[in-house]
């Protein structure tokens, strides 16, 4: 569980997004975190204390008076045990307040009395288009951000008012993503991470192609953990209809070809290159204008195929591919995959060897395609790693875990 062992207070401000904090509770609670609630008066007209009481399975906070405390020092006790004070909702007052230091409450009082170095502080604001776009609210979220508060992003769309635009509070899910990559290990920091994912599509004629099983699962996991280990990843993607995971650039491509020249714009800037996508060996030689009719004789249509480019190899054999594989400093890193059916550690071996790649990955592929869990076999010029069944994302994680390990010491290259 990404946060087992955390300790998190939970603070409420009121706005109507507290409905939303009743579901992040507990997907807090699900992900092996402990959660305190704090809540304001303001708050409570929105939700009970019953509620978060329920579901955070402790007492709710919500007075500066609360005598329950030995100490009557609730501010004080609450937030030194804490690993981190996140606010969901923050609204614009408590922002306010905040950047002011004001104390006049028990949430403000124990986000003024944490201690600034090991404690963090998140914010999630949640409000109305027009009180987010506002010069004040702007000011006070750029000296939060000044004062080290971790500001988060908010959401865009339909508003509890009946308005559209920027101010929602982000969703429980990408509250709970924001903060299990705030605690990740930063192992890839300043590194510049891209990723190919998903199959390739080779057009027959408009409304015809090839493609294959790929569900791009594991591509678009290892983007994931590649962000939450602290690189700026870009993600080119072959037609998959998965959400892009946040803070990564997506680029969405169709044939291998596109493919090709997505990642040949990008490579320059890159630092690492996971090339994870099902590219098609092949391709119709010839793609139809229109739509290959069916003439009632009986007779089929011949199909001739031409090969596509290798990506990776391209990539790999790259001067800069090179550089990397020697282990150079400047150089590019590279990671292939290996989908094999069956002598894995022969193929994949082989394959490293061919595509001229420090690191190779070899998986079984009738057992991964689609699946959301799976199993690695880690393959380097000193031998091989086997990473055993988990799910993708668990095994992206460690992947990373591994590429960091294997990248030249110093500096990020890029
Ligand atoms: O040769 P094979 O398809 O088995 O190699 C798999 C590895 O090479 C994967 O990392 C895959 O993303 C990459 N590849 C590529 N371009 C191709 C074929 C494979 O980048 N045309």
């Amino acid at each position: 569980m990404e946060l087992s062992g955390k300790h998190l207070v939970l603070g409420l401000s009121g706005g109507i997004a507290c409905y939303k904090a009743a579901e992040l509770c507990r997907a807090l609670v699900k992900a092996g975190a402990t959660v305190q609630i704090v809540m304001t008066e303001a708050a409570g007209h929105f939700i009970t204390p019953v509620t978060l009481q329920a579901l955070s399975n402790r007492p709710v906070f919500d007075s500066q008076w609360d005598a329950r405390e030995g100490n009557n020092m609730a501010h004080i006790n609450l937030s030194r045990e804490a690993d981190a004070i996140v606010i969901a909702p923050a609204s614009a007052d408590f922002m306010a307040k905040l950047i002011h230091g004001r104390a006049d409450d028990l949430l403000s009082l124990m986000c003024l009395a944490r201690p600034l170095e090991r404690v963090p502080l998140i914010v999630a604001p949640a409000m109305n288009r027009e009180m987010w776009a506002h010069p004040a609210t702007q000011r006070n979220v750029a000296q939060l951000k000044a004062d080290g508060v971790h500001v988060l992003d908010v959401g865009q769309g339909d508003q509890a008012c009946g308005e559209t635009g920027d101010g929602r509070m982000l969703e429980a899910d990408e509250i709970l993503q924001e903060l299990i990559s705030f605690f990740a290990p930063k192992r890839l920091a300043g590194q510049q991470v891209l990723v190919t994912a998903g199959p390739t599509y080779e057009a027959i004629d408009p409304v015809r192609g090839i493609t294959n099983l790929s569900s791009g699962k594991m591509g678009f996991a290892i983007a994931r953990a590649a962000c939450e280990a602290g690189a700026a990843v870009t993600l080119v993607a072959g037609p998959v209809s998965l959400p892009t995971p946040r803070g990564v650039r997506r680029i969405d491509v169709r044939s291998a070809r596109d493919m090709l020249q997505a990642v040949q714009a990008q490579v320059d800037a890159a630092s690492v290159f996971v090339a994870t996508a099902a590219v098609a060996d092949w391709r119709p030689a010839a793609s139809a204008d229109q739509k290959i009719k069916k003439d009632g004789s009986g007779d089929t249509p011949a199909l001739r195929f031409v090969e596509n480019p290798d990506i990776l190899a391209t990539v790999a054999q790259s001067p800069r591919g090179q550089q990397g594989q020697r282990g150079e400093a400047g150089g590019l890193f590279c990671v292939g995959f290996a989908a094999e059916s069956h002598d894995l550690l022969a193929h994949a071996s082989a394959k490293r060897e061919r595509k001229g790649v420090p690191l190779l990955v070899g998986n079984i592929g009738p057992a991964t395609f689609g699946q959301d869990d799976n199993a690695l076999l880690l393959i380097d010029a000193g031998g091989a790693t086997e990473l055993p069944r988990a799910s993708k994302l668990n095994l992206a994680r460690q992947l990373i875990a591994e590429i960091s390990r294997r990248l030249p010491p110093g500096a990020p290259t890029r």
